[in-house]
């Protein structure tokens, strides 16, 4: 049952006008993530046959629509008269590539793509805003807790399923995938900045945080994975 989100609790007088809108932006870039984990999740649950997976799936999905009502709620709270969208392209073409993958009926390249490679971003994402949050004092952490719980549940899914497979052939590579999200994190450097977190610190974190199938499978195919 999806419940709506609380307005986060901030303590204003930490947090100034150009601070707002910079985690605003931040926000808006999970919004969209979590806008496309919503989709995705919805058509793989279409594509399942394994009933305990499609529930799984369909959970999933309603999690990620209540991630994304939170973080609008945060935007319009931080900045009521909305903010631009950080790394639009790039989440753009992210997003066309899982449907592909979900058109194409190929399941393993699309759990790759969303629940293996982009959830692991996600957890990065997610964890280092609490710290970011947690050293100006911003409320959210409950919540956070809470959703972050719930991307550790889908990336384990995701990661229980590439163990399972046994599938050779997929139709978008894991090193696809790869290079847009490096490409997506490098065009975010400004607001990286903006925190004083570094962006190749949080693309080393992002790609020790994958299973070495994925890994060893972009090095073989010499990315920008070091
Ligand atoms: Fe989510
Ligand atoms: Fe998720």
């Amino acid at each position: 049952m999806v419940s709506h989100p609380q307005l986060p609790q901030t303590n204003d007088m930490n947090i100034g006008a150009d601070e707002k809108k910079h985690i605003a932006r931040y926000l808006k870039f999970l919004l969209c993530c979590e806008q496309m984990a919503q989709r995705c999740s919805a058509r793989q649950a279409k594509l399942i046959d394994d009933k305990q997976m499609k529930r799984f799936l369909i959970r999933q999905s309603r999690q990620e629509k209540f991630h994304a009502m939170t973080f609008q709620s945060g935007i319009l709270f931080l900045a009521p008269k909305g903010v631009n969208t950080p790394a639009k392209k790039h989440t753009e073409l992210y997003g066309a590539l899982l449907d592909e993958a979900n058109t194409k009926h190929d399941l393993l390249s699309s759990v790759i793509g969303l629940q293996v490679v982009l959830e692991g971003m996600g957890e990065i994402a997610l964890s280092r805003l609490e710290f970011g949050m947690k050293q100006r004092e911003v409320g959210l952490q409950k919540l956070r807790r809470a959703i972050l719980a719930q991307e550790d549940a889908h990336h384990e899914f995701g990661l229980d399923y590439l163990r399972q497979s046994r599938s050779s052939i997929i139709s978008i590579q894991p090193e696809t995938y790869l290079a847009v999200i490096d490409d997506m994190l490098i065009s975010m450097q400004n607001l990286f900045e903006f925190f004083d977190e570094d962006c190749d610190q949080y693309i080393a974190d992002f790609r020790n945080n994958l299973p070495d199938q994925i890994y060893s499978h972009a090095l073989s195919h010499n990315t920008h994975a070091q």
